[in-house]
């Protein structure tokens, strides 16, 4: 990897932002977006790549985004390394870093919020209330700023890109949404920026999540299409490999999010589990056997 490359430029206005990415798309340049709260990884890098294979420029945003975050949650402690995200675009060449304060974000007597139905319900929107509502907000307005052609998200966060996808629809975003696949360790475990928190040991038992996924799709691959059976089996790995305490596992409909009973198409299977204090989530979409 070339670690030679310059760093992206730094905008904090968004004005400026706006201004700029204007005028790259008048001079016929295709710009993109990669929206990310920072301590970036590979994971990140790859939504950065893919929009540099595809568009002309590529924006990366790093905002902490506190409206997505609960009371009781890591805002605090999230962690910020905005030096060596910095270094790190510079590995894959993203030209432009907006990285606002949260004062030009939120102003005072801000008081617009998105909400999202039905698909920001169940799951991630069970066991965090508000997260959908603060995500949403986030999203539209950094499209707003940005301003760009298109906007990549990572499957990682499966249900975010099906709450992103509805509310670009039904507020008729002039955007266009790529998903990227999960990037994950060498031993299954996606990149995620609260990796960090984990020891050793929970480490270890993090992989739990990609194994118990593995072991659904084995299952499904075999024939088993009672969503009941899978979820038991899912959940064995998730508390016996894993000792973690289950936020949610759910067999979907990858559209709806709705539970599924009897696996006949595609289906989604998501889970959250806390190991330690550390809340990790996965997925994977499974294909039952043809015929
Ligand atoms: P963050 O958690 O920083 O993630 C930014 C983007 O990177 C998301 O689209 C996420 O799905 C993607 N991503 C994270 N880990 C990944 C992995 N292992 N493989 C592939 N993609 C991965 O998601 C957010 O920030 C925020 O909610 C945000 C959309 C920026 C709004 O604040």
């Amino acid at each position: 990897m070339n670690t030679e490359r310059t760093r992206p430029r730094v905008i904090r206005d968004p004005g400026a932002l706006h201004r700029e990415v204007a005028e790259l798309r008048r001079g016929g340049k295709k710009v993109g977006l990669v929206p990310t709260m920072g301590a970036l990884h590979q994971g990140h890098l790859s939504l950065a790549r893919t929009a540099l294979e595809e568009c002309d420029v590529c924006v990366t945003t790093i905002f902490v985004n506190p409206a997505q975050f609960g009371p009781s949650e890591d805002l605090a402690k999230y962690p910020r390394t905005l030096d060596a995200d910095l270094d790190a675009l510079a590995t894959v060449g993203s030209q432009i870093a907006f990285v606002p304060e949260t004062d030009a974000v939120y102003g005072p007597g801000h008081a617009t919020w998105i909400e999202v139905g039905a698909v920001a319900e169940p799951l991630e929107g069970q066991c965090r209330p508000g997260h959908f509502r603060g995500v949403a907000t986030i999203v539209l307005k950094l499209f707003n700023m940005a301003g760009t052609d298109v906007a990549y998200f990572g499957q990682k966060d499966y249900q975010q890109v099906q709450v992103i996808r509805r509310m670009v629809e039904d507020l008729n975003v002039p955007i266009q949404l790529r998903v990227c696949p999960i990037v994950r360790e060498p031993d299954g475990l996606a990149l995620s920026s609260r990796n960090v928190y984990l020891s050793p040991d929970q480490r270890q038992r993090a992989v739990s999540l990609y194994a118990s996924l593995c072991h659904a799709e084995k299952m499904v691959a075999s024939g088993e299409t009672r969503a009941d059976r899978i979820l038991a089996a899912v959940e064995e790995i998730l508390l016996e490999q894993g000792k973690g305490r289950i936020d949610y596992v759910a067999v979907a409909d990858p559209e709806t999010l709705e539970p599924v009973e009897q696996i006949t198409g595609e289906t989604l299977i998501a889970l959250a589990v806390r190991i330690g204090e550390t809340r990790l989530i996965d997925n994977c979409l499974i294909q039952p056997p043809a015929g």
